[in-house]
């Protein structure tokens, strides 16, 4: 088995890129540097591959899929490269704004993009993107973000109707909060946190399983259904008055 991860180099990605080598698969990752690569994997006896590649940049990530698929093409590919604002703010910074909609809504496009025609040659393949519970619903200080994520979730769930007769299974994993360098900066409570190796390994399951949707922790996804089906005047409302209020716990920083 053939798996390309994007974003492979710490965090979430690490470990999955770890554990699909311990299964056996051919496993390459990409990030912007090679040293967090270097890094995390030297002690780890591992031939996993790496590509210094931007997932922003359509034409390097479209040559590193490519050329890690060869003539036998690509099983599994992982969209899980992304990143957060660096401030939680009532306005955005918006040049921040622009850098993660390139990161988290073009590179999960232009992966997919990579992805699919050696699939569709292959009439079988796997398309997992690493969304967010944040998708679910419009959350304050993180508009930018929640958007990033509500895209890919809803594009995922197109490609599932939309792939599934060219052999393509699309998978859309919606985490809660895991502990990553992405989470290591927040200075807010997060709640029912969960391990990146744990993470990991749910999540594999889960691509295993070849679920369209995984949402987890449980207590997380409780959370955001609940909160997906109020009537929307009332969770904004409610949201406003969490939000405002010091005598309630500060959730989104
Ligand atoms: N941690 C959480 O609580 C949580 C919850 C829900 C969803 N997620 C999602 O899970 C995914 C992984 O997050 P994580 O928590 O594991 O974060 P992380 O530890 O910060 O890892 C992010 C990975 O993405 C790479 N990356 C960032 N920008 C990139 C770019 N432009 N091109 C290529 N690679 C890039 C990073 O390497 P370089 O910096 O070297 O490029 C790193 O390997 C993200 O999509 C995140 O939104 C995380």
């Amino acid at each position: 088995m053939k798996v390309f991860i994007t974003g492979g180099t710490t965090g979430i990605g690490k470990y999955m890129a770890l554990g699909y080598q311990a299964l056996g698969a051919k496993v390459a990752v990409c990030g912007r540097s090679e040293s967090n690569f270097i890094e995390n994997f030297k002690d780890k006896n591992s031939d996993i591959k790496f590509y210094r590649v931007d997932v922003s940049d359509r034409s390097a990530i479209n040559g590193a899929i490519t050329d890690f698929a060869g003539a036998d093409g690509i099983d599994l590919v992982i969209a899980n490269a992304g990143i957060s604002m660096d401030q939680k703010s009532d306005i955005p910074d918006f040049d921040c704004a622009q850098k993660l909609v390139k990161i988290n809504v073009f590179g999960v496009l232009n992966t997919f993009e990579a992805a699919i025609p050696q699939m569709v040659e292959k009439r079988s393949g796997q398309l997992v993107a690493i969304s967010s519970v944040a998708g679910f619903n419009g959350l304050p200080h993180t508009s930018v973000y929640c958007a990033s994520k509500s895209f890919v979730t809803t594009l995922c769930e197109s490609f599932a109707i939309d792939l599934k007769r060219y052999g393509i299974t699309t998978t859309c994993i919606c985490p809660g909060f895991i502990k990553t360098p992405l989470t290591d900066k927040n200075n807010h409570p997060m709640p029912f946190l969960v391990d990146a190796d744990i993470a990991a390994e749910k999540i594999m399951k889960a691509v295993e399983a070849k679920k369209e949707l995984y949402v987890f922790p449980t207590l997380m996804l409780i959370v955001v259904y609940f909160m997906k089906y109020l009537p929307r005047s009332i969770f904004r409302t409610v949201l406003r008055i969490f939000n405002s209020s010091p005598k309630m716990p500060n959730f989104f920083g």
